[in-house]
């Protein structure tokens, strides 16, 4: 999703501003641009479609400038174009780029028309430009007029400005998009993410909501919602240029898959030890308070729910609780009822996601006993806004589609569950068998990434199809709906997942033989079940693709059994997932689509 890098320096800032563009393509964007102060006017710069035009524009004009403001844009209100591009600018003058959704910009948009303003693009974020502008010109500072153009604003955003009659600062301000400051030697930066300006400092500093911040190359000056002068903490990050970037493999996606062992590792190290789960490992008090849990409620969206679904599982038979899932986007629009000791949950790659911040904002007037997250970028507004939360310490994920995030969330999430039962003194032997199932999860993980081969050898039978179905059963389901979301996602086949059951109840229909059925059968009580309903699939006309317990045998006919590595049955959600990952990216890779940056996806969904 939308993209902000600011810069001011001693030194020219075109080519940084443009590379910190790239850093940043991964989030999914349709457009980009760049606004540089050139002390007489400003070079302005935009273009759809990907960061290489908008730099082929650059190599051209060779604008030179120590002021800047740059963006990649991800269209919410207008279609991808130059003219709906960003920066927007008022009279030449003022210049903006802006991240979020503004709520009421229709009728700022007809009040600023009728003050005489003109309107080139279809967005929402251009009248920040011309309220600044107006604000500016009765007289008062960028600082002054960005508060007073805040008052206006309703709405998420993140904004960077600059002025034609100020060839130092730019400024900058923060409600509820991420918004940091990056702060170099004799020059400093601003960005929605800290990977933009990763390669430049290692010095952040995470602004709040309500902050408006001036900045020159020089120093910064941060102001709080009261208009008072705050400081704030600098954190020290050290994002190693390895981490973001491809190395040997052809996409992030691919790397992101192969680095699931040592990524799984690096979420539990240090949380287990002996035949238990660690104590406050989610934070000091974690433990106590779980004492304390009667119920809980998941809410996340996308792969992070998926995750969710699997997890609930786990703390239903794990823990003994009860647990309520819902979509983020959702949750809040229901009036749920919050029973007294519920433990909220939210799950979150990015902790970022503009749905589940604005979920648990709604629930924090709720009556929680806590609020608790699972996210993998500490820094993130949901890390900063939650009671308690655990680290997946998975490092960068900047492949779309999300692989690695959702195996250590798993990971993460058995650990809550252990974590539940444990302070609840529930099922000691099984909490010992399953430690020991996780410390070899990294090297069954390794040996589930085993199936490339095969997966290359079928792939090529789902790549000429337009849809595809995913069958699970029990805590499988979860894991179809993960398989049919990544199939969909990157190779843009028609993909749905069904609990096996249902089958009969409708997608039945859909069966012949341009169905491809994939179907999860690891050795359970339901496994027996579930080959039942793949008889039914067969004697339609389906391809059969089964991935199984090495116990199970079944004649698939003209389709696929492939036998996935034994492990404890409360790891086969996570291993069993790992083919399906590699399925969809060998199906992706045939047919040729943009498997990082996946068309209309973003990684980082900041607006709801
Ligand atoms: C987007 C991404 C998905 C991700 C979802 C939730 O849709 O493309 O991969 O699962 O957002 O993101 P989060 O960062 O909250 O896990």
């Amino acid at each position: 999703m939308c993209g902000i890098i600011a810069a001011a320096s001693t030194r020219n800032v075109g080519k940084l501003l443009v590379q910190g563009l790239h850093k940043m393509e991964y989030r999914g964007y349709d457009s980009a641009g760049i606004a540089l102060h050139q002390e007489n006017s400003i070079a302005h710069l935009r273009s759809v479609g990907k960061v290489q035009l908008l730099e082929e524009k650059m190599i051209e004009e060779k604008p030179k400038s120590k002021l800047g403001i740059a963006h990649t844009r991800w269209a919410t209100h207008g279609e991808p174009s130059e003219a709906n591009a960003h920066p927007h600018k008022s009279k030449e003058s003022v210049y903006i780029v802006h991240n979020g959704i503004i709520e009421n910009y229709v009728e700022l948009k007809e009040s600023l028309i009728a003050k005489g303003y003109d309107f080139t693009s279809q967005t929402d974020s251009e009248l920040i430009a011309h309220l600044l502008d107006f604000f500016i010109n009765k007289g008062n500072s960028m600082i002054e007029a960005m508060y007073l153009a805040k008052e206006k604003l309703d709405g998420a955003y993140a904004i960077a400005a600059i002025d034609l009659k100020d060839n130092s600062n730019l400024v900058v301000a923060r409600n509820k998009s991420p918004l940091l400051i990056g702060l170099g030697t004799d020059e400093m930066f601003a960005a929605s993410d800290p990977l933009a300006i990763a390669q430049l400092t290692n010095d952040f500093i995470f602004l709040e909501d309500g902050d408006v911040a001036s900045i020159s190359a020089e120093e910064y000056k941060i102001y709080d919602s009261s208009k008072a002068e705050v400081t704030r903490d600098v954190t020290h990050i050290d994002i190693s240029s390895q981490a973001t970037s491809k190395g040997d493999f052809r996409h992030f996606m691919e790397k992101e898959i192969y680095e699931q062992p040592e990524a799984v590792s690096s979420t539990i190290d240090g949380r287990i030890g002996g035949e238990d789960v660690l104590d406050n490992i989610f934070g000091l008090g974690s433990s106590d308070l779980f004492s304390k849990v009667e119920r809980i409620q998941i809410v996340a969206c996308g792969t992070s729910l998926h995750a969710g679904r699997v997890a609930a599982n786990w703390f239903s038979s794990i823990a003994e609780l009860p647990c309520q899932i819902d979509y983020a986007s959702e949750y809040r629009y229901r009036n749920p009822h919050v029973d007294k000791n519920s433990l909220l949950i939210t799950i979150s790659q990015s902790g970022e996601t503009a749905d589940t911040l604005a979920a648990l904002n709604y629930a924090r007037e709720k009556d929680y006993l806590a609020s608790l997250t699972i996210c993998n970028v500490p820094t993130s507004s949901l890390a900063r806004e939650s009671d308690f939360s655990l680290f997946t310490n998975a490092g960068p994920e900047i492949g779309v589609a999300s692989t690695k995030a959702f195996t250590t969330q798993l990971a993460g999430l058995m650990l809550l569950a252990l974590s539940l039962a444990k302070s609840r003194n529930l099922n000691p032997l099984l909490r010992g068998r399953i430690i020991k199932a996780l410390r070899l999860l990294p090297e069954t993980i390794a040996e589930a990434l085993l199936c490339k081969e095969k997966m290359i050898e079928i792939a090529p039978s789902i790549a000429n199809k337009d849809n595809a179905l995913f069958l699970g059963r029990g805590i499988f389901y979860p894991i179809a709906k993960e398989g049919a979301l990544k199939l969909k996602e990157i190779s843009y086949i028609h993909a749905e997942a069904y609990p096996a059951g249902e089958l009969k109840h409708g997608p039945l229909a859909l069966i012949d033989e341009n169905m491809p059925v994939i179907a999860l059968a690891p050795e359970s009580e339901i496994a027996e079940k579930l080959i039942s309903n793949l008889e039914e699939v067969k004697a339609r006309g389906g391809t059969l693709y089964v991935f199984a317990d090495p116990s199970v045998n079944m004649d698939v006919k003209a389709g696929h059994l492939i036998h996935m590595p034994k492990c404890d049955f409360f790891m086969t959600p996570i291993v069993y997932n790992i083919p399906l990952q590699i399925l969809s990216y060998e199906v992706a890779l045939l047919r040729g689509t943009d498997i990082d940056q996946p068309r209309n996806l973003a990684k980082s969904v900041t607006v709801e």
